[in-house]
């Protein structure tokens, strides 16, 4: 399953991300390539450590602390510190390839499992030409370009890739989420018995089948969930 959410950081956020990574000191980002990603990897990324980073992360965490969806898609039990990408010039794709299962967060040495991988955006679709991401999914590939302050989730096991930007730079954001619900079939059940929840109470209140269906998705959360 794929998730997009739009504007999970407002225009003034995006403003205030772009003018510190346009003077931020990116790097080659193969340093941080495993042995297979290395050989299709050509971007650049910020350093961990550096200011720009530091500033900027807190901000992408408390945005998505503003997202009901993200939480209720993601489950998130962990959150992989977020790192900031550039695509353009010469340094401008990233062929097909998967994410390592495992990360370990910079500072705190944290082991990460990567269930979900998501892209904040950072340019506009129309600041740049190429740079899709490209996810290959059981039904097929699927194109992803989505403006400044948008978010994609996406399964971490998929095969992926950022096309070649052939035009100006496409700058952003990615970490990964470690989920309280390992499986993504429970994670995508639990995930659409919330939403019908909550356009039930919506329309209903209260009632009683919708405090009854609570009960089941909590149970179903205890059953599944490692916390
Ligand atoms: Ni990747």
């Amino acid at each position: 399953m794929l998730i997009q959410l739009p504007r999970v950081l407002s225009p003034d956020e995006v403003r205030h991300a772009r003018s510190l990574l346009d003077q931020a000191p990116w790097q080659s980002g193969r340093s941080s390539a495993g042995s297979q990603a290395v050989v299709v990897k050509n971007n650049e990324q910020l350093p961990h450590d550096c200011e720009a980073a530091r500033a900027l992360r807190p901000m992408v965490l408390a945005a998505l602390d503003r997202q009901p969806l993200f939480f209720s898609a993601a489950l998130p039990k962990r959150v992989f510190p977020p790192r900031f990408n550039r695509y353009g010039a010469e340094a401008n794709h990233y062929g097909n390839h998967v994410d390592s299962a495992v990360r370990y967060a910079p500072d705190s040495g944290q082991r990460i499992r990567t269930d979900l991988s998501c892209t904040l955006f950072l340019s506009d679709a129309r600041e740049y030409d190429g740079g899709e991401l490209v996810i290959e999914e059981p039904q097929g590939a699927r194109r992803v370009k989505l403006d400044a302050g948008d978010l994609v989730c996406y399964p971490g096991n998929s095969v992926h890739q950022v096309t070649p930007v052939t035009r100006g730079h496409r700058v952003a954001c990615f970490f990964w989420i470690e989920s309280l619900v390992r499986g993504s079939e429970q994670r995508e059940l639990l995930f659409s018995m919330d939403r019908a929840l909550t356009a039930l109470r919506t329309r209903d209140g209260e009632s009683d089948e919708a405090v009854a269906l609570t009960g089941t998705y909590h149970n179903l959360l205890r059953m599944w969930a490692e916390t």
